[in-house]
Protein backbone atom coordinates (compact mmCIF):
# COMPACT_ATOMS: atom_id res chain seq x y z
CA UNK A 1 0.00 0.00 0.00
CA UNK A 2 1.50 3.18 -0.94
CA UNK A 3 1.73 5.30 2.38
CA UNK A 4 -0.04 9.12 0.41
CA UNK A 5 -1.37 9.26 -2.79
CA UNK A 6 0.76 10.47 -5.55
CA UNK A 7 0.29 14.48 -5.56
CA UNK A 8 -1.78 15.12 -8.91
CA UNK A 9 0.55 17.18 -11.43
CA UNK A 10 -1.43 17.42 -14.46
CA UNK A 11 -5.17 16.66 -14.52
CA UNK A 12 -6.91 14.72 -16.53
CA UNK A 13 -8.65 17.81 -17.95
CA UNK A 14 -5.73 19.59 -18.02
CA UNK A 15 -4.32 16.62 -20.39
CA UNK A 16 -7.33 16.52 -22.75
CA UNK A 17 -7.38 20.40 -23.03
CA UNK A 18 -4.13 20.02 -24.05
CA UNK A 19 -4.27 17.15 -26.32
CA UNK A 20 -7.44 18.75 -28.21
CA UNK A 21 -5.36 21.94 -28.95
CA UNK A 22 -2.32 18.99 -30.49
CA UNK A 23 -4.80 17.16 -32.41
CA UNK A 24 -5.80 20.57 -34.01
CA UNK A 25 -2.41 21.70 -34.74
CA UNK A 26 -1.61 18.26 -36.37
CA UNK A 27 -4.28 17.90 -38.33
CA UNK A 28 -3.70 21.78 -39.79
CA UNK A 29 -0.28 20.69 -39.98
CA UNK A 30 -0.95 17.65 -42.20
CA UNK A 31 -4.19 17.68 -44.36
CA UNK A 32 -3.40 14.73 -45.63
CA UNK A 33 -3.15 11.55 -44.76
CA UNK A 34 -2.06 8.63 -44.31
CA UNK A 35 0.00 10.14 -41.22
CA UNK A 36 2.04 7.42 -39.63
CA UNK A 37 1.06 7.22 -35.79
CA UNK A 38 4.38 5.66 -34.41
CA UNK A 39 4.22 5.17 -30.51
CA UNK A 40 6.93 3.95 -28.52
CA UNK A 41 5.94 1.64 -26.05
CA UNK A 42 5.07 1.32 -23.58
CA UNK A 43 4.52 4.72 -21.92
CA UNK A 44 3.01 6.33 -25.24
CA UNK A 45 0.66 3.85 -25.38
CA UNK A 46 -2.54 6.23 -23.56
CA UNK A 47 -1.38 9.22 -25.01
CA UNK A 48 -1.81 7.69 -28.77
CA UNK A 49 -4.88 6.67 -27.96
CA UNK A 50 -6.07 10.50 -27.14
CA UNK A 51 -3.85 11.97 -29.60
CA UNK A 52 -5.07 9.65 -32.24
CA UNK A 53 -8.42 10.84 -31.92
CA UNK A 54 -7.84 14.43 -31.47
CA UNK A 55 -6.51 14.50 -35.63
CA UNK A 56 -8.58 14.91 -38.50
CA UNK A 57 -6.49 13.58 -40.77
CA UNK A 58 -6.27 9.81 -41.77
CA UNK A 59 -4.05 8.00 -39.65
CA UNK A 60 -2.08 4.80 -39.31
CA UNK A 61 -0.92 3.40 -36.23
CA UNK A 62 2.02 1.68 -35.69
CA UNK A 63 3.97 0.95 -32.42
CA UNK A 64 7.58 0.27 -31.85
CA UNK A 65 9.57 -1.00 -28.51
CA UNK A 66 13.07 0.34 -27.51
CA UNK A 67 15.09 -0.91 -24.54
CA UNK A 68 17.84 0.72 -23.09
CA UNK A 69 20.46 -1.72 -21.79
CA UNK A 70 20.83 -1.53 -17.65
CA UNK A 71 18.99 1.38 -15.98
CA UNK A 72 20.86 4.32 -15.66
CA UNK A 73 20.73 5.54 -19.59
CA UNK A 74 23.48 7.22 -20.45
CA UNK A 75 24.24 9.42 -23.54
CA UNK A 76 26.58 6.72 -24.94
CA UNK A 77 23.26 5.64 -26.64
CA UNK A 78 22.94 2.35 -25.62
CA UNK A 79 19.61 1.27 -26.57
CA UNK A 80 18.38 -1.30 -29.09
CA UNK A 81 14.74 -2.22 -31.14
CA UNK A 82 12.57 -4.81 -29.34
CA UNK A 83 9.86 -4.63 -31.22
CA UNK A 84 10.29 -3.11 -34.75
CA UNK A 85 7.55 -1.70 -36.82
CA UNK A 86 4.89 -4.45 -39.17
CA UNK A 87 5.29 -2.27 -42.07
CA UNK A 88 7.55 0.02 -44.22
CA UNK A 89 7.40 3.90 -43.45
CA UNK A 90 9.10 4.58 -46.80
CA UNK A 91 7.66 7.22 -48.67
CA UNK A 92 5.03 8.08 -45.97
CA UNK A 93 4.50 11.03 -43.26
CA UNK A 94 5.76 9.78 -39.71
CA UNK A 95 4.95 11.66 -36.24
CA UNK A 96 6.82 9.74 -33.98
CA UNK A 97 4.28 9.71 -30.60
CA UNK A 98 6.10 9.79 -27.22
CA UNK A 99 5.15 10.38 -23.68
CA UNK A 100 8.27 12.27 -22.19
CA UNK A 101 11.31 13.13 -23.76
CA UNK A 102 14.18 13.16 -20.68
CA UNK A 103 17.90 12.43 -22.17
CA UNK A 104 16.41 12.55 -25.53
CA UNK A 105 18.48 9.51 -25.96
CA UNK A 106 15.50 7.44 -27.03
CA UNK A 107 14.76 9.47 -29.71
CA UNK A 108 18.09 10.41 -31.25
CA UNK A 109 18.99 6.86 -31.56
CA UNK A 110 15.19 5.90 -32.86
CA UNK A 111 15.11 8.91 -35.09
CA UNK A 112 18.49 7.62 -36.75
CA UNK A 113 16.24 4.33 -37.21
CA UNK A 114 13.77 5.42 -38.73
CA UNK A 115 15.37 8.12 -41.27
CA UNK A 116 17.41 5.07 -42.54
CA UNK A 117 14.14 3.84 -43.73
CA UNK A 118 13.18 7.17 -46.25
CA UNK A 119 10.20 8.27 -44.68
CA UNK A 120 8.98 11.88 -46.46
CA UNK A 121 8.73 13.53 -43.17
CA UNK A 122 9.30 12.76 -39.60
CA UNK A 123 8.40 14.80 -36.48
CA UNK A 124 7.59 14.26 -33.12
CA UNK A 125 5.34 14.52 -30.58
CA UNK A 126 6.17 14.42 -26.95
CA UNK A 127 3.15 14.89 -24.07
CA UNK A 128 6.11 16.02 -21.38
CA UNK A 129 9.41 17.34 -21.99
CA UNK A 130 11.86 18.00 -19.45
CA UNK A 131 14.42 19.92 -21.01
CA UNK A 132 17.00 20.13 -17.79
CA UNK A 133 17.62 16.61 -18.59
CA UNK A 134 19.04 16.74 -21.71
CA UNK A 135 21.96 14.87 -22.78
CA UNK A 136 21.33 14.79 -26.51
CA UNK A 137 19.58 17.18 -28.29
CA UNK A 138 16.06 16.46 -30.08
CA UNK A 139 14.15 18.82 -31.96
CA UNK A 140 10.24 18.37 -31.34
CA UNK A 141 7.78 19.43 -33.12
CA UNK A 142 4.85 19.03 -30.71
CA UNK A 143 5.28 19.36 -26.91
CA UNK A 144 2.56 19.09 -24.94
CA UNK A 145 3.98 20.42 -21.59
CA UNK A 146 7.81 21.22 -19.98
CA UNK A 147 8.53 20.47 -17.08
CA UNK A 148 10.86 20.70 -14.56
CA UNK A 149 12.53 17.81 -12.88
CA UNK A 150 10.07 15.82 -11.01
CA UNK A 151 9.23 12.35 -10.71
CA UNK A 152 6.12 11.91 -12.90
CA UNK A 153 3.90 8.93 -12.86
CA UNK A 154 0.56 8.16 -14.41
CA UNK A 155 -1.25 8.30 -17.99
CA UNK A 156 1.08 5.69 -19.53
CA UNK A 157 4.27 6.78 -17.10
CA UNK A 158 5.30 3.97 -14.55
CA UNK A 159 7.46 3.78 -11.85
CA UNK A 160 8.14 -0.32 -11.64
CA UNK A 161 5.65 -0.71 -13.99
CA UNK A 162 3.10 0.47 -11.45
CA UNK A 163 0.85 3.61 -11.79
CA UNK A 164 0.54 3.59 -15.63
CA UNK A 165 -3.19 3.25 -15.07
CA UNK A 166 -3.79 6.68 -13.18
CA UNK A 167 -5.83 9.34 -15.13
CA UNK A 168 -3.62 12.15 -14.28
CA UNK A 169 -0.21 12.92 -14.25
CA UNK A 170 1.32 13.03 -10.87
CA UNK A 171 4.49 13.67 -8.60
CA UNK A 172 5.64 10.45 -6.78
CA UNK A 173 6.73 11.85 -3.89
CA UNK A 174 10.00 9.93 -1.88
CA UNK A 175 7.73 8.75 0.71
CA UNK A 176 5.25 7.05 -1.40
CA UNK A 177 5.99 3.12 -2.29
CA UNK A 178 4.22 1.23 -5.11
CA UNK A 179 1.21 0.15 -4.15
C1 LIG B 1 10.76 6.27 -21.04
C2 LIG B 1 9.84 7.11 -21.90
C3 LIG B 1 10.67 7.39 -23.10
C4 LIG B 1 12.07 7.39 -22.57
C5 LIG B 1 12.56 8.81 -22.46
O1 LIG B 1 10.65 4.96 -21.47
O2 LIG B 1 8.66 6.43 -22.21
O3 LIG B 1 10.52 6.39 -24.09
O4 LIG B 1 12.05 6.79 -21.29
O5 LIG B 1 13.83 8.86 -21.89
P1 LIG B 1 15.11 9.40 -22.62
O6 LIG B 1 14.76 10.69 -23.29
O7 LIG B 1 16.06 9.60 -21.46
O8 LIG B 1 15.62 8.37 -23.57
P2 LIG B 1 11.09 3.72 -20.57
O9 LIG B 1 12.44 3.22 -21.01
O10 LIG B 1 10.95 4.05 -19.11
O11 LIG B 1 10.06 2.60 -20.99
P3 LIG B 1 8.46 2.59 -20.90
O12 LIG B 1 7.94 3.59 -21.91
O13 LIG B 1 8.09 1.18 -21.25
O14 LIG B 1 8.06 2.96 -19.49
Amino acid sequence: MASSPPRVFLSEQQIGQRIAEMGQQITHDYPSGPLYLIAILKGAFMFLADLARAIKTPTRIEFIGISSYGKGKTSSGEVKVTKDLDVSIEGHDVLIVEDIVDSGVTLTYLLNVLEQRKPKSIRIATLLDKPDRRMRPVEVAYVGFRIPDEFVVGYGLDYAEDYRNLRDICVLEENVVAP
